[in-house]
């Protein structure tokens, strides 16, 4: 029987993640992937876990394993409002929402606030994640260029003639360019949109993982400064998750937001999946209670700190001149820039013979933009394993430079 006529319209602009399909390939053990965007597993705290769990279903059981309310665990959202609260700016837990990872939180946003055709700022190249969440809704993409230092400021203006509803940022560290937005530049951000009718995304999974460089405040703090409020007022919806701070196998994120915002995503959460996993909240609160989250934090970034100067350092000794790459102060990644004539997804097929992986850049991409730029991880594989898939990627662009294959179409 086929079913292709039976399926709803929005199915027709989904696609697979060609990410996904990407990891199938580079499942052998030969190959050295820096396509995902693992967190290191031999970092997971698996003792604490297991102590945690164990606690969990001694002690508190029957509440563990029931259900609970949409907007999570009270202590753990407790946890989280006060990890994000600064003397000047107080987190009520009421506006925090917890979520199963923050990849449902974009999903939830794009379903509450996005109409067919309604237009949506986003970095060009932007975390695939987000264009996947708001394609059903057939956004009109603004895509906005950004350098070293973020968003470059004057193509957001052009953009935001053009009335968007919303504005979607990684702010530290993006995905998939590794570059964090600056002091200046978030200020700037912050004045043309704290009186616009328009919803600012700040996208956060990397922010705590900062190796070089100072800390940035975040863009909801910055809001409610100019507000002057000392809560959660404005327009700024932000998303935070343990995926890459704790384990992402917990599947769990966190929206903060105004009280009208929160509510309507409670309502809608509610449709989705009545509430996030209470067991996996409960474990999650009894493994980062007592300080240990902030240890843990500062452990990963010292193992990740080395293998992003590994890489750097080896991308220097190694790859050919012509070839460009960002140089991030944290997170995961770093994007690569090949010349013009270098097409990346034909130079996957190729690295795959190398055995050693990447991401092509293009799907990031809005527009035709990018198919010469490819990702790079750099906190999966240890130090040595980074050095020698640096060194077979270098082999193969410098042959790659001398005969290139044919420019994508
Ligand atoms: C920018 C960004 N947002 C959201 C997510 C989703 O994370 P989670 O595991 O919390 O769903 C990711 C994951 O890689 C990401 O890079």
């Amino acid at each position: 029987m086929n079913f292709e006529n039976l399926f709803a319209e929005r199915m027709s602009v989904m696609k697979r993640s060609s990410i996904r399909e990407i990891l199938k390939l580079t499942a052998r053990p030969e190959v050295i992937s820096f396509a995902g965007g693992l967190p290191a597993p031999e970092l997971f705290p698996t003792e604490r876990f297991a102590e945690a769990a164990a606690k969990v279903i001694t002690e508190q059981g029957q509440q563990a394993l029931q259900y609970s309310p949409t907007e999570g665990m009270a202590e753990l959202r407790e946890l989280i409002a006060g990890r994000l609260s600064t003397p000047d700016f107080h987190i009520d837990p009421a506006n925090v929402l917890m979520v199963t990872g923050s990849q449902q939180g974009l999903d939830l946003i794009c379903r509450i606030f996005l109409n067919d055709s309604d237009k949506m700022v986003v970095e060009n190249p932007t975390y695939l994640g987000m264009l996947m969440a708001s394609r059903p809704y057939h956004p009109r993409y603004l895509p906005v260029e950004t350098d070293d230092d973020g968003i470059v400021i004057d193509t957001l203006d052009d953009a935001l003639e053009a009335r968007p509803k919303m504005v979607y940022t990684v702010p530290n560290f993006q995905n998939p360019q590794g570059v964090t937005l600056s002091t200046e530049r978030r200020e700037q951000l912050i004045d043309r949109t704290y009186n616009r009718s328009l919803v600012v995304i700040e996208d956060n999974p990397y922010g705590e993982l900062r190796y070089s460089g100072s800390d940035q405040p975040s863009l909801i703090s910055m809001d409610a400064a100019k507000r002057g409020a000392s809560g959660v007022e404005g327009n700024i919806i932000y998303l935070g998750t343990f995926s890459k701070i704790l384990a992402p196998g917990l599947r769990i994120g966190w929206i903060v937001a105004n009280d009208a915002i929160i509510d309507k995503l409670v309502q809608i959460k509610q449709s989705a999946d009545l509430h996030s996993s209470t067991l996996t909240q409960y474990i999650a609160y009894e493994v980062s209670r007592d300080g240990f989250l902030e240890s843990h934090i500062g452990k990963l970034r010292e193992v990740y700190r080395q293998r992003r100067d590994v890489m750097l350092d080896a991308l220097e000794t190694y790859f050919p001149a012509e070839v460009t790459w960002r140089k991030p102060e944290g997170g995961l990644f770093l994007m690569v820039t090949l010349p013009e004539q270098v097409d990346a997804y034909d130079l996957l097929q190729r690295a795959l013979e190398y055995d050693v992986a990447f991401v092509p850049g293009g799907d990031f991409h809005i527009g035709k933009s990018g198919w010469n730029t490819f990702r790079l991880n750099f906190s999966n594989a240890q130090p040595d394993m980074i050095v020698e898939g640096v060194k077979r990627l270098a082999a193969l662009l410098k042959e790659e430079l001398v005969t290139p294959a044919a420019a994508h179409k």
